[in-house]
């Protein structure tokens, strides 16, 4: 079996369709459900998602393929938001345990083979830039995914984005918080906002994206009246998760002005250099809606320093805490800053591999 997954529209697709005979594909019906992030495709019915929308087994469909063809719009140097929703529900493919594979930390494989895939990115106007941060996203989804990649393509094409151009009021001095990750109040992500909280003084508001998964233009309307946004977020797949992916489309098209955006990203990998083609990502997104990216904290084994961010500079997380506060005085001064990539301080990453494994194999007993 070929396997297709793409995002073009129904008139797009009328037009390539009969290329495409006698392959399994995957497209837009509307009905994709984002990832929980709740593991429960390693941990409750290993291979398959949970949620049973009709893209539950995208596991078991790799596995499946002889060779696997991914279309794509060019979206902030990754996938569009369905097709990295595509991707972000296909983890089941992998086994939970880490390995290390070429000096990083990787998952070990369900299966014992290398898939073939070949990636298609359509944009108007495709720079060489452009194609590297592409292909440099992709390079990294294939290592997670053990696959082999046999091409990456770029097409030409039209896509109607079009910017509203309706004037929004913005609150000089306003910060935004925006919890981006779907584990909500119980997320990293919301830890490390929280440090940044207790920094900061004045007219801020703190947000979970997980509230308004079907509301994102009340979303939008909230966000657009700040001035400073922080997106803290986890790393689903080497890049955005896909509702978030989701919303930066949305705002984009709701033509989001005006703004200075900060990011704090965390992974489960001990490796916070992992996190580059997010950070990128956001950049690029800034760069396409015309705001201002002012830097940001990457994380490295994010569940630990979740953890142990509330003991401050002391411990494993005195690193993610110092450069947290480094930050939050940057976003109080409304300056930019550079990336920052921070990993856990005085904790060797054998002994973090060893202690996530043992907890994957707990997770997993008790699951059954
Ligand atoms: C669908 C999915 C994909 C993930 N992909 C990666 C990945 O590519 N690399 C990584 O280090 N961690 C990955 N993770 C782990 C999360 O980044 C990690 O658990 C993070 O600490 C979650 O943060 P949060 O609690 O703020 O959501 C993934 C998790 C999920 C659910």
């Amino acid at each position: 079996m070929k396997l297709l997954i793409h995002d073009y529209s129904r008139d797009e697709w009328e037009k390539v369709a009969s290329d495409y005979e006698g392959w399994k594909v995957i497209a837009d019906d509307g009905s994709i459900k984002p990832c929980t992030g709740c593991f429960g495709c390693w941990l409750k019915t290993p291979g398959q998602c949970v949620i049973k929308d009709g893209y539950d087994q995208m596991g078991k469909l790799i596995h499946e393929a002889e060779e696997i063809l991914v279309i794509s719009k060019y979206t902030y140097g990754g996938f569009s938001g369905f097709v990295k929703n595509v991707f972000d529900r296909s983890i089941g493919y992998l086994l939970p345990f880490f390995r290390f594979y070429k000096g990083e930390m990787h998952h070990k494989p369900r299966y014992r083979e290398h898939k073939k895939m070949t990636f298609v990115f359509r944009g108007v106007g495709l720079t060489e830039d452009d194609k590297i941060k592409a292909r440099k996203y992709v390079k990294a989804v294939a290592t997670n995914l053990h696959a082999k990649i046999i091409d990456v393509r770029f097409e030409e094409c039209q896509i109607d984005v079009v910017a509203e151009q309706t004037k929004k009021i913005v609150t000089v001095g306003k910060t935004i918080l925006l919890n981006c990750s779907p584990h909500g109040e119980n997320a990293n992500s919301k830890k490390f906002l929280d440090v940044i909280a207790g920094e900061l003084e004045g007219d801020v508001t703190n947000i979970n994206l997980s509230s308004y998964v079907n509301k994102l233009d009340e979303l939008a309307d909230t966000v657009m009246s700040a001035e400073k946004l922080v997106l803290g977020m986890p790393l689903y797949v080497d890049g955005i998760p896909s509702l978030v992916v989701r919303m930066m489309e949305h705002l984009e098209k709701q033509g989001i002005s005006n703004k200075k955006v900060y990011v704090v990203a965390n992974m489960g990998f001990y490796e916070s250099k992992q996190l580059e083609n997010l950070m990128s990502m956001v950049r690029d997104w800034c760069d396409v809606c015309g705001i201002d990216y002012c830097g940001g904290t990457a994380v490295g084994a994010g569940g630990m320093m979740g953890a142990v961010i509330k003991y401050g500079s002391n411990g494993p997380g005195k690193n993610v805490y110092e450069s947290l506060v480094t930050l939050s005085e940057k976003i109080s001064k409304s300056e930019p800053i550079s990336d920052v990539y921070t990993n856990a301080n005085k904790f060797p990453r054998f002994l973090y591999f060893l202690e996530c494994n043992s907890r994957m194999r707990k997770g997993m007993k008790k699951a059954i």
